[in-house]
C-alpha cells in the first residue's frame, strides 16, 4: 500500500473515531458509535499493516494473535463488576507500551538525527516515556484500589506537596543533562532514573487519592493514556496515533471535569489528594445513629402497588447482585399497572462512568424512563417510592448536611423528599466512600435487607400474586 493510501485511510479513521466518540456521547446512539470505532479501527490496521513503514508481517500478526487472544479471553472471563478495574488494567498497558517504545527508539540505530531534529526526538521520548510511566503506575495502584486490594484510605506522607514537587525539578533537570550527552549510555541512565521517579510520582499521586475521588482517577488515568499514545504517536511518527491519542487524551480531559462537576470537586485539589476515606465495606466507627425500620419483600411490594410515582435509584449493589433484569420486570408490571416509573442516575453510581446506564440498556430498559441526576432530582418531593437498589453514597443525606464529611458537597440524589424510601442492601456496611449513612435512620426510610436480585425476586413475585 502506497504511504498515499495510508494517508487517506488514517484520515478516514479519524473521522470515523470522531463519529464514534460523538456517538457514545448518548445511550441511544452508543451501538452505533461503537460500530463507528470498531470500522475506524480496522481500516487503521490494516492500512499500518499493509503500509510501507512495516517490513515483515510476521511478527505484527503474531503479537495480534497474542494481544487478541488475551482480550478476547478476558471480556469473555471478567464480569461486569469487574470492569472498571480491567479498564483501569488497560489503561496501565498503553502507558506500558509508550515506555518501552520510548526506550526501543532510544536505542534504535536506524533513526539517526542532528541538531533541532535530534533535540525534538528526544524530547518526545522523554516525555513519552515520562507520562507512560505515571499512566502505568498510577493505573496498576488505580487497579488495586478498585478491586479492593489496596485500601482507598489516602497515603498523605508528610510533605507530599514538596515531594512531588521535588519530584518534579529532578526530572527537568534529568531532561536538561539528557539533551546534552553526548554517549547513550549517560543517557540510558538518565532515561531510567526519569522512569524511576515517575513510576514512583504516579504510585505517589494516586494512593493519596481518598476512595471518594475515584472516580476523578479513573477519567483522569484514561486522559492520560490517551497522552501516552499520543506520545508514542510522536516518536513512530505516526500521524493517526497522535491524532487518536489525542481524542481519547482530551476527551478523558472533559469526563474529568464532569465527574469533578459531579462531585463538586476542584480537579486540582483531587489531584493535590487527601480527599475520601478509606473505602471498602466498613462500617462507621460512630456507631449506629439511630433505629433502622427494616422491611419485608411483601410489605416493600404492597407500597409500591399503592403508589402512583415511584423512582428506583440504581448503585453498584445492582451491579453485584446483577438485578438489572429484575428490576426491569417490576419496572414493566408497574407500568402496566399505571405506576409512572423512571430510573434516577447519579454520575458516578457504581465504580466506572455510566456503568448504571450500561446494566440497564443491558436489560434492556428504555432510554426515555431513565433521567440523569439533574433531570429528577427536583421530583422526589412529588415521589410515593423512592427505591434504591444498592446504592448508598449517592444518596447519603451527609453530602448536604454534615460539612465534614469526606463527600461534602457532592450534589446526591434526594431520595428522603420522597413519602416513603426504601433502600435495598445486605447489611448497614458503608459505601465506597466508607462513610455512615444518616438515611437509614429517616423516619420514612426503610431497609431491605438481603441481596438485591433475591430480594427484588421476592418482591417481583409478591407483586404478581398480589
Ligand atoms: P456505594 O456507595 O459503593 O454503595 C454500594 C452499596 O451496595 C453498598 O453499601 C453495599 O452494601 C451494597 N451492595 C453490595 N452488594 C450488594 C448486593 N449483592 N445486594 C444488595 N446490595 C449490595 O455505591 P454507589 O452508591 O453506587 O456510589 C458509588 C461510589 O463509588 C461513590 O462513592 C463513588 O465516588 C465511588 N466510585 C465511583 C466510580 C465511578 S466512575 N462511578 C469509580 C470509583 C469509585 P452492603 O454491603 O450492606 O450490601
Amino acid at each position: 500500500m502506497s504511504e498515499g493510501l495510508v494517508t487517506v485511510s488514517y484520515i478516514a479513521s479519524t473521522i470515523l473515531f470522531i463519529l464514534s466518540l460523538g456517538g457514545l456521547s448518548n445511550p441511544e446512539t452508543s451501538r452505533r458509535g461503537n460500530h463507528y470505532g470498531i470500522a475506524g479501527m480496522a481500516i487503521a490496521i490494516i492500512a499500518t499493516i499493509l503500509g510501507p513503514k512495516v517490513t515483515s508481517i510476521v511478527p505484527v500478526v503474531m503479537a495480534m494473535l497474542i494481544g487478541g487472544s488475551a482480550g478476547i479471553i478476558a471480556a469473555k472471563r471478567v464480569q461486569m463488576t469487574q470492569m472498571p478495574e480491567l479498564v483501569a488494567l488497560m489503561h496501565s498497558l498503553v502507558g506500558l507500551a509508550a515506555v518501552l517504545i520510548g526506550y526501543t527508539s532510544y536505542l534504535d540505530s536506524s533513526m539517526q538525527f542532528e541538531g533541532v531534529e535530534k533535540t525534538i526526538h528526544e524530547v518526545e521520548i522523554y516525555i513519552g516515556i515520562f507520562i507512560g510511566a505515571v499512566t502505568f503506575s498510577g493505573s496498576v495502584i488505580a487497579f488495586g484500589k478498585l478491586s479492593a486490594r489496596i485500601s482507598g484510605k489516602p497515603l498523605l506522607l508528610p510533605g507530599r506537596h514538596l515531594i512531588n514537587l521535588g519530584g518534579l525539578l529532578a526530572v527537568i533537570w534529568f531532561c536538561n543533562l539528557f539533551l546534552n550527552v553526548e554517549s547513550g549510555g549517560v543517557g540510558m541512565l538518565l532515561l531510567f532514573m526519569m522512569t524511576g521517579l515517575a513510576l514512583a510520582f504516579g504510585v505517589h499521586m494516586v494512593m493519596a487519592i481518598g476512595g471518594a475521588d475515584m472516580p476523578v482517577v479513573v477519567s483522569m488515568l484514561n486522559s492520560y493514556s490517551g497522552w501516552a499514545a499520543s506520545a508514542t504517536g510522536f516518536m513512530l511518527s505516526n500521524d493517526l496515533l497522535i491524532v487518536t491519542g489525542a481524542l481519547v487524551g482530551s476527551s478523558g480531559a472533559i469526563l474529568s471535569y464532569i465527574m469533578c462537576r459531579a462531585m463538586n470537586r476542584n480537579f486540582f485539589s483531587v489531584i493535590a489528594g487527601g480527599f475520601g476515606t478509606a473505602g471498602g465495606t466498613t462500617v462507621a466507627s460512630e456507631g449506629p445513629q439511630g433505629e433502622v425500620q427494616p422491611v419485608s419483600a411483601e410489605d416493600t411490594a404492597e407500597l409500591l402497588r399503592n403508589s402512583s410515582k415511584v423512582i428506583i435509584v440504581p448503585g453498584y449493589g445492582m451491579a453485584v447482585a446483577q438485578a438489572q433484569h429484575t428490576v426491569f420486570e417490576i419496572t414493566k408490571l408497574l407500568r402496566e399497572r399505571g405506576v409512572d416509573v423512571h430510573f434516577a442516575i447519579h454520575p458516578v453510581a457504581g465504580r466506572m462512568p455510566g456503568h448504571m446506564n450500561v446494566l440497564l440498556a443491558e436489560a434492556k430498559v428504555p432510554y426515555d424512563i431513565v433521567a440523569e441526576m439533574d433531570e429528577i432530582n427536583h421530583e422526589f418531593p412529588n415521589t410515593d417510592v423512592a427505591m434504591v437498589i444498592g446504592a448508598n453514597d449517592i444518596v447519603n443525606p451527609a453530602a448536604q448536611d454534615d460539612p465534614g464529611s469526606p463527600i461534602a458537597g457532592m450534589p446526591v440524589l434526594e431520595v428522603w423528599k420522597a413519602k416513603t424510601s426504601i433502600v435495598m442492601k445486605r447489611s448497614m456496611a458503608s459505601g465506597y466512600a466508607g462513610v455512615d449513612n444518616p438515611l437509614f435512620y429517616k423516619e420514612n426510610n426503610r431497609m431491605l435487607f438481603g441481596d438485591a436480585k433475591k430480594m427484588l425476586d421476592e418482591v417481583l413475585t409478591a407483586l404478581r400474586s398480589g
